[in-house]
């Protein structure tokens, strides 16, 4: 156990000196062997972020002077939250955590162990006192605790516990490789539950690895949460329509969009490495778009001119409605980033306009909770404008939404989607 442990440590480490977690699990697990440490190790890095509200509060208890090395603390977070949700022995967990911390800092071992013995001494008061104060309660910081409160008066509370709850594995099925019930067929031949959503959409119970579920590598399915699938048809395609991706990587929304439909698509993506994702699901669905590794900005020199009749604008956001799917971001974000994920939208927007055709649409989506990056950038971006409309939007039934803001639930994401068309 104590390798686990180390290694979580070293991630979290990695997180807290703002790395995100998809790099800092892909640095420490290039030097792992086996594959048992590294599901364990994902299972308490992912716990540990989960519930660092309650191990901060802990540690400033337990502890009176700053820790001065962040690996050592991390370690801490680490032993904390197994002892509080972990079904292991106490004291296995404690011993290991020190033969852990032998490996980090041989001098820090006596202290890590006097602080983890002290936590079990007064476990149950110190447990008590945590669930008093809301970031121990909810495990979040404070500043999106009030945001959420203030902007969700009676859903508040349950959108902080499904952040902090497993995300479901859902599926979008390649229509254009198989039928819905061939595939649902296959699914029974393996032994895999699910649950329908909608004709392509399935959440599959006790999946994790797309590799053990039948078809991936022949491109049956993508994985895709069922929020997101709701692009394509929220953008209102048709037949031979020229249509932009405007941030498309690694291109969920791309090939959703060429299943279901017969487009023209350039899928736009500024980052090399994440462009090669798009190229990389295009093949694998049996897909085509143009890519275009090259930004969306004030110049768009890759532009011919052509204007496009749908516009897809996925843009870069604080991620806060996909928490529970990227736990190190509630520890990552300020609330200050708010406000510049707000201008890089708004001068998105402006960027991706000219380029749209009078009489088309533009999908603008985030999947985030927060109205800084939502309603207020698109007022901001109506208010100048005399050229644009706010069209309605039409949810399916079995999606929780309050206007325009899909409100996370157990079966999907809070994506936040805005239609916009030119006059
Ligand atoms: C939210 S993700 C898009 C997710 C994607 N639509 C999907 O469904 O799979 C935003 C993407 O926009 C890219 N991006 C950010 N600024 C950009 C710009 N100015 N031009 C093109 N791509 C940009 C980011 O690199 C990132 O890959």
């Amino acid at each position: 156990m104590h390798e686990s442990q180390r290694y979580a440590a070293i991630i979290i480490d990695k997180i807290l000196g703002g790395t995100n977690l998809d790099i800092a699990f892909k640095n420490v697990f290039e030097n792992v062997k086996g594959l048992e440490h590294k599901s364990q190790t994902k299972a308490i890095t992912y716990g540990a972020l989960r519930y660092m509200g309650q191990s901060k509060y802990l540690i400033k208890s337990l502890v009176r002077k700053k820790i001065e090395n962040r690996l050592v603390e991390s370690l801490i977070h680490v032993a904390l939250f197994q002892l509080s949700h972990e079904p292991h022995n106490d004291f296995t967990i404690v011993d290991q955590a020190v033969k852990a911390t032998k490996k980090i800092d041989l001098r820090k071992s006596n202290f890590v162990n006097a602080v983890l013995r002290n936590f079990l001494r007064n476990k149950d008061v110190l447990t008590k006192r945590f669930l008093e104060q809301e970031e121990g309660q909810f495990n979040y910081p404070i500043w999106w605790i009030q945001k959420v409160k203030k902007q969700y008066k009676s859903d508040w509370e349950n959108i902080l516990n499904i952040g902090n709850g497993h995300p479901p594995m859902t599926i979008r099925i390649n229509k254009r490789k198989i039928i819905t019930k061939e595939y649902k067929e296959l699914l029974k031949e393996n032994e895999i539950s699910f649950i329908t959503l909608a004709n392509e959409a399935l959440i599959l119970k006790d999946a994790n690895n797309v590799k053990e579920i039948p078809g991936f590598d022949n491109g049956l399915f993508s994985v895709q949460d069922f929020g997101a699938q709701l692009a394509s048809a929220l953008l209102d395609l048709k037949n031979n329509y020229l249509v932009l991706d405007a941030c498309a990587a690694p291109g969920g929304k791309t090939t959703s969009m060429l299943e279901n439909s017969n487009i023209n698509l350039i899928a736009l993506e500024k980052s090399t490495h994440r462009a090669r994702k798009i190229i990389e699901n295009l093949k694998r669905l049996k897909l085509e778009a143009t890519v275009i590794t090259q930004p969306l900005d004030n110049k768009n020199k890759w532009w011919n001119k052509k204007q496009f009749d749908r516009i897809l604008l996925d843009v870069p956001c604080s991620a806060s409605g996909i928490v529970r799917r990227h736990v190190d971001m509630k520890w990552l974000r300020r609330l200050s980033d708010l406000r510049k994920f707000a201008y890089i939208q708004l001068d998105l927007l402006n960027n991706a306009w000219p380029l749209l055709k009078p009489q088309g649409k533009l999908l603008y989506v985030t999947c985030s909770i927060f109205k800084e990056e939502n309603e207020e950038v698109i007022s901001k971006f109506c208010d100048n404008r005399q050229d644009v409309k706010r069209g309605e939007l039409k949810f399916p039934k079995n999606v929780q939404h309050l206007k325009n803001q899909l409100v996370p639930t157990k079966y999907h994401d809070g994506l936040y989607y805005e239609i916009l068309e030119k006059k």
